[in-house]
């Protein structure tokens, strides 16, 4: 009997359903000539299933996920909804409620991909190990208007429960606040996933980013956790980089880099830095992973609204994103196929996109490397 996988798919909003079209058309072709079988389950949630129903995501459907091989997921944000409620809602939900506490992004110049860095070649090839579920994404934060304010917050983890009870004092007009946090456990797991990973690809040097000079406590033990961690590592070269001067260099030197782990919020900054290294977010993808759970992958862009419906969106982060699932689920061939598949469109550069200087459709680009993957 075939292997077969369970993959839960959410388009999401904008762009998001056209070029996960393209990534599953491609996967499935990979598939069938890998001779396994991908069943898809898709899930409607997204700015317009909540504008309609008022749902972001149930219990129910979590539950249901626990049960899937891997989730694949396109883009979200809506321009009717508020900022922040289908990201919280939804996306963060996902990664923290399945625990992906890794969020690893590769940054690589393909060959014949038009880069305001191209003249460094072909030697852009690092990993961003991204903290997935601490920093100041706990969205554990409050605005405060009179004196007096008081609040019980709660974050719960898989690793652990913490509870805040904050009392402010304030004679200011207004504030608003927000905590960020770090735990050693929370930022070990993270950093021991970057060196294993150094050691794997040989990538042996590991950059840990943070801004230890300014924000002392938290990125202070970040950058202790990650001394105590290197210790078990001595082949492995480390460095830090104070995430301000570390946008310098990646555009000074980007192939300096090989493995760079950092907290979520500069890893979130960082890897849109990366994505434009690389040719742009429509070349950018991210998994987030849970090494012992339920892995999400997906494109690292937004839902682009404005370009929503057109069929001009480059698929290839997405598609991208789909190579990382196949070897997540421990389909390494069919995954290395779909990469080459990817290197050999772009090489050819006959079939690209608008934002690579072209005028192919989305479809013609999921196309075009389906046939490569037949010609392989
Ligand atoms: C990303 C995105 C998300 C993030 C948003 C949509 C919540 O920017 O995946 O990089 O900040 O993590
Ligand atoms: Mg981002």
């Amino acid at each position: 009997m075939k292997q077969g996988y369970k993959i839960a798919v959410f388009g999401g909003d904008g762009i998001g359903p056209e070029v996960i079209r393209e990534g599953k058309k491609v996967l499935e072709a990979v598939s069938e000539r890998e001779n396994f079988e991908l069943q898809w389950i898709d899930y409607p949630n997204g700015g317009e299933h909540y504008l309609r129903t008022g749902e972001l995501l149930s219990e129910g459907t979590l539950k249901e996920l626990e049960r899937c091989d891997a989730i694949y997921f396109g883009s979200i944000g809506d321009p009717r909804v508020e900022p922040g409620i289908l990201e919280r809602g939804i996306l963060l939900t996902l990664r923290f409620y399945f625990d992906q506490y890794v969020n690893l992004r590769p940054v690589k110049l393909l060959e014949g991909v038009p880069s305001p860095l191209a003249h460094h070649g072909h030697d852009i090839d690092f990993m961003v190990v991204r903290e997935n579920t601490e920093d100041f994404y706990v969205s554990i934060g409050g605005r405060v208007k009179g004196n007096k304010s008081s609040k019980e917050v709660e974050l719960i983890r898989n690793l652990y429960n913490i509870k805040f009870k904050l009392d402010i004092e304030s004679d200011a007009d207004e504030l608003a606040y927000q905590i960020g946090v770090i735990t050693r456990e929370g930022c070990e797991r993270v950093m021991r996933f970057a060196f294993e990973l150094a050691r794997k690809t040989g990538k042996k040097r590991v950059t840990s980013v943070d801004k230890a000079n300014v924000l002392t406590e938290g990125y202070g033990f970040w950058r202790e956790v990650f001394n105590d961690v290197a210790k078990d590592y001595p082949d492995i070269e480390t460095e830090f980089n104070y995430v301000d001067a570390m946008c310098m260099w990646l555009v000074k030197n980007p192939e300096w880099y090989k493995v760079v782990v950092a907290p979520n919020m500069f890893g979130d900054i960082i890897t849109d830095l990366g994505a434009m290294i690389q040719g742009g977010l429509g070349l950018a993808p991210g998994a987030n992973i849970n090494p012992d759970g339920v892995s999400m992958f997906e494109p690292i862009h937004g839902s682009a609204p404005k370009y929503s419906g057109k069929g001009v969106s480059n698929p290839i982060a997405t598609i991208w994103a789909g190579a990382m699932l196949l070897e997540n689920i421990g389909e390494s061939r069919a995954s290395e196929i779909v990469l080459h598949a990817i290197e050999a469109v772009l090489r050819d550069g006959k079939v690209r996109t608008y934002d690579l200087g072209g005028k192919s459709k989305t479809s013609e680009v999921g196309d075009a490397i389906v046939s490569a993957i037949k010609a392989v």
